[in-house]
């Protein structure tokens, strides 16, 4: 079993996107019991609230299911997981600074594994919806491809 994390600044967009989107692809794939997938705020601003209603539309509109409740990171969230897999350069700061530095060998940035070095940008800001969905589904289908080749 691989413990995967997704985490963003809210909890609301981005990583509860990412968290649904690479559900789907494990069980488009079979591999959904290998799994165990979960996402994270580093912020306490959204605890409490369900993902952003654009953000569920774009999610809908691509025939991915699922809900989602904010929640914030923890210590014990990141010692639990394999991954955790940030969003942006804040997000990867903000978990260096929960862990005090540690763990920094299991904290990426998503699109690192699409060989991009960019951050997923926050539609909370941008209002490109789509633009996030896409980078999203590079980000999993790349760090998926990462992890099978790892472990054969
Ligand atoms: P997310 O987007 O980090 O992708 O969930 C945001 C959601 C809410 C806020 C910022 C970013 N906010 O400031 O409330």
């Amino acid at each position: 079993m691989l413990n995967v994390a997704f985490v963003c600044l809210g909890n609301i967009c981005r990583s509860p996107m990412a968290e649904l989107i690479f559900k789907k692809i494990l069980n488009e794939k079979n591999l959904a019991k290998n799994f165990n997938v979960s996402s994270f705020a580093t912020s306490c601003c959204e605890v409490g609230n369900v993902i952003y209603p654009p953000a569920k539309r774009t999610l809908e509109k691509h025939a991915v299911e699922g809900t989602h409740v904010s929640r914030q990171l923890t210590l014990n969230d990141v010692k639990n997981n394999d991954y955790i897999l940030v969003m942006d350069s804040e997000n990867l700061r903000d978990v260096l600074n929960l862990t005090n530095g540690k763990y920094a060998e299991k904290i990426f940035k998503l699109l690192s594994f699409a060989d991009r070095p960019d951050d997923v940008a926050d539609p909370w800001y941008t209002r490109d919806f789509e633009k996030t969905y896409q980078d999203i589904v590079k980000g999993c289908h790349g760090f998926l491809n990462y992890v099978l080749n790892e472990k054969s």
